[in-house]
């Protein structure tokens, strides 16, 4: 029998009053699986990824997660089945080193040594800031500080990484590193990467799923996704002119 996905939803949907912030959407990822999701503001997307990780439960639908339900489950009992997640919204502790929150982080599924080590790793090899292990998080730049972030959550070494706008605010080179450090992370995680820069998902994407309110509006290899039609009209509606625009 084959392996389930690592994630799958079904008909999956959490209306907030009048509002349906996620409409009946099927989805899902395999293992070694690196999938961009994208579409406009409100379109659902942190939504989507709040119900994932158990922040909110369904009006209705499933989430299954290797073949497991997650219903009832809460927040950490998720993250144990290996799913970890970087929000929109920034989690360093400002006055700890970089060394010390990626630590905090192993630490809370392994032991001191092995906390350590983990560390260690992730900071040298895996995120490249070995220069910075003792710099305090506040002395980093936004670009150091999202890959501080990035280290903090494959410090619990996780099967299925949720990444909300990695490249937020970045440009040029940081956004090129971010993009690259992806693409390496993904040799041993599946992951789901939400991002508004098309640039940026040019260069991390095979297969991207576009939402809008709510719903799944398309979901194909990248270049097929870019030069839909709908797409197109989604974004360039809302978004003509400006930094995340899809270009013309
Ligand atoms: N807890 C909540 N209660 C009520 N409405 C909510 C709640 N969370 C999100 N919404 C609404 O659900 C819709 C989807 O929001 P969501 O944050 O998922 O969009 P998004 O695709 O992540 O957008 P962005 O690209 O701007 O981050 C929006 O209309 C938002 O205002
Ligand atoms: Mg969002």
């Amino acid at each position: 029998m084959t392996n389930p996905p690592l994630v799958e939803t079904r008909e999956l949907s959490v209306h907030f009053g009048g509002l349906k912030a996620v409409n009946h959407v099927n989805f899902s990822v395999c293992d070694g699986e690196l999938r961009c999701l994208i579409g406009p503001n409100g379109a659902g997307k942190t939504t989507f990824f709040r119900l994932l990780t158990g922040v909110h439960a369904p009006t209705s639908g499933t989430v299954k997660i290797n073949g497991r339900s997650i219903a009832g489950l809460q927040t950490h009992q998720i993250a144990k089945l290996g799913v970890g997640i970087k929000t929109q919204i920034p989690s360093l502790f400002d006055n700890l080193s970089v060394h010390e929150n990626i630590w905090l982080s192993a630490r809370r599924n392994h032991g001191r040594a092995a906390a350590n080590q983990i560390a260690d790793r992730v900071i040298t090899e895996e995120v490249g800031l070995g220069e910075y292990a003792n710099t305090e998080a506040s002395k980093l730049s936004h670009g150091q500080r999202q890959w501080v972030e990035l280290g903090v959550v494959l410090a619990q070494r996780p099967k299925l990484i949720l990444l909300d706008e990695p490249a937020a605010g970045m440009t040029g080179s940081d956004m090129e590193k971010t993009a690259e450090l992806i693409k390496r992370i993904n040799r041993s995680s599946a992951m789901i990467v939400v991002e508004h820069d098309m640039e940026f998902i040019k260069r991390i994407a095979k297969t991207v799923t576009v939402f809008n309110r709510g719903e799944v509006l398309v979901e194909s290899d990248v270049d097929t996704v870019l030069a839909d039609e709908r797409v197109r009209e989604v974004y360039l509606g809302k978004r003509m002119g400006q930094r995340h625009d899809i270009g013309a």
